[in-house]
């Protein structure tokens, strides 16, 4: 599935012409011949943010190189710039810098400049090509691969976007060396999600290594982040546009969103959310008699050991319906969950005993202990 040369180790997204290589090291976002072969015309714009820019755009230009036109449009930090107005100045940017449809637009930063270049990368002058070099360790092992691109409305997360895939994702793991410690452990939820939805064997070797990677060692994170891809990689290949196998990804996510729905996006950053939503979905398919109650317990004690919450916060149960009712994982009007079979196995069903998930949303501090 991946191969290594040179220290960097390349994970392929099989989608035919639109398909991408995934470059993984230490080092690769200063590596110009890793970037060059994806940069079509003489203009790229790179978008990034006033925190991440002073950390890493030198190094970026200079594995740019000469002889190209090369601008920089920084974005304010923050999800609530992830919505219209950036995405507008960012047009305005393009047209007055005079961008035109060779140019090749370089995502820097977290899944927040990921997602909305991406999303103007998909509609200036109807798709230019983009790269990704993801700065987060979420980023890295999942909103910059698979090709999600969105903005924010008013009236929801991601409701304005597209499917648009990158040309390449350079994932340099030493960028995790100035992560913010909180920002960094809610994209380990990610990758326990990985272990959990596909490969048991993952999981396994997470519970070793799990002090390994809350200390940010290399070698550990280097292969985190690279079987988290391979399996992204393999789903996204399979089902591009999520007619099927691709909701799988959203294991703990309806919960989680739920989560962050009602705690107005303040209380948890996503993968914190997505620790509680992965143990509220391990216990209700424990009680749907599905998960053996060890296996979820495993699930909760890793996420734990990480340093993740995996309690909820007191909500209502009909407020937490309510708010996975709208999530927009439901289809015609059904809720759809991602429930556990086993490690390393997931289903998406509507098969749902609401006296179970019932007892889920009122379990609290007891989650998957019984
Ligand atoms: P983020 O982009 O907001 O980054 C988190 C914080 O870390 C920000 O303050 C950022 O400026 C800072 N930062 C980034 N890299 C840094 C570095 N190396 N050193 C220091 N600080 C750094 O958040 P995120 O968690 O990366 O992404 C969340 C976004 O991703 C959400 O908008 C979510 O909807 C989206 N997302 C998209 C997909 C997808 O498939 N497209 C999947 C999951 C999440
Ligand atoms: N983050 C879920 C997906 O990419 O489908």
């Amino acid at each position: 599935m991946s191969r290594t040369r040179d220290g960097v180790e390349t994970v392929r997204v099989e989608l035919g012409e639109r398909g991408y290589p995934i470059h993984i090291g230490a080092g690769v976002l200063g590596r110009g011949d890793l970037l060059r072969p994806h940069l079509r015309g003489r203009q790229v714009a790179i978008v990034s943010n006033e925190v991440v820019a002073p950390l890493y755009l030198e190094t970026l230009r200079q594995a740019i190189g000469e002889g190209r036109q090369v601008d920089v449009f920084l974005m304010a930090d923050g999800e609530r710039h992830k919505n219209l107005e950036t995405y507008g100045a960012l047009m305005d940017f393009l047209l007055e810098h005079r961008h035109n449809r060779t140019t090749t637009l370089v995502a820097l930063g977290g899944g927040v400049v990921g997602d909305l270049t991406g999303f103007a990368a998909a509609t200036f002058q109807r798709g230019v090509d983009f790269v990704q070099v993801p700065t987060t360790l979420l980023a890295q092992v999942d909103s910059s691969v698979g090709g999600k691109t969105a903005v924010n409305h008013p009236r929801g997360k991601n409701m304005i976007g597209a499917f648009y895939q990158p040309r390449c994702v350079l994932a340099d793991t030493t960028v995790f060396d100035t992560l913010p410690d909180r920002e960094y452990r809610a994209g380990l939820a990610e990758v326990v999600k990985y272990g959990v939805i596909r490969d048991a064997a993952f999981f396994d070797w997470l519970e070793t290594r799990a002090g390994a990677l809350g200390a940010r060692d290399a070698g550990a994170l280097a292969r985190a982040v690279r079987r988290s891809c391979e399996i992204k990689a393999e789903v996204v290949a399979a089902d591009e546009r999520e007619g099927g196998l691709r909701a799988i990804l959203n294991y703990g996510h309806t919960f989680g969103h739920a989560i962050e729905t009602l705690t107005g996006y303040e209380r948890y950053l996503h993968g914190e959310a997505v620790a509680i939503g992965m143990v509220m979905a391990a216990d209700l398919s424990v009680r749907q008699g599905w998960l053996p109650a060890g296996e979820a317990g495993r699930i909760r004690a890793l996420l734990e050991t990480l340093g993740l919450p995996v309690t909820p916060p007191a909500l209502a149960g009909d407020a937490m319906v309510a708010a996975m009712g709208l999530d927009k994982k439901v289809l015609d009007g059904r809720l759809r969950l991602v429930l556990a079979e086993a490690l390393g196995r997931v289903i998406v069903t509507e098969d749902v005993d609401a006296q179970a998930l019932g007892r889920t949303l009122a379990a609290g501090e007891a989650l998957c202990r019984g």
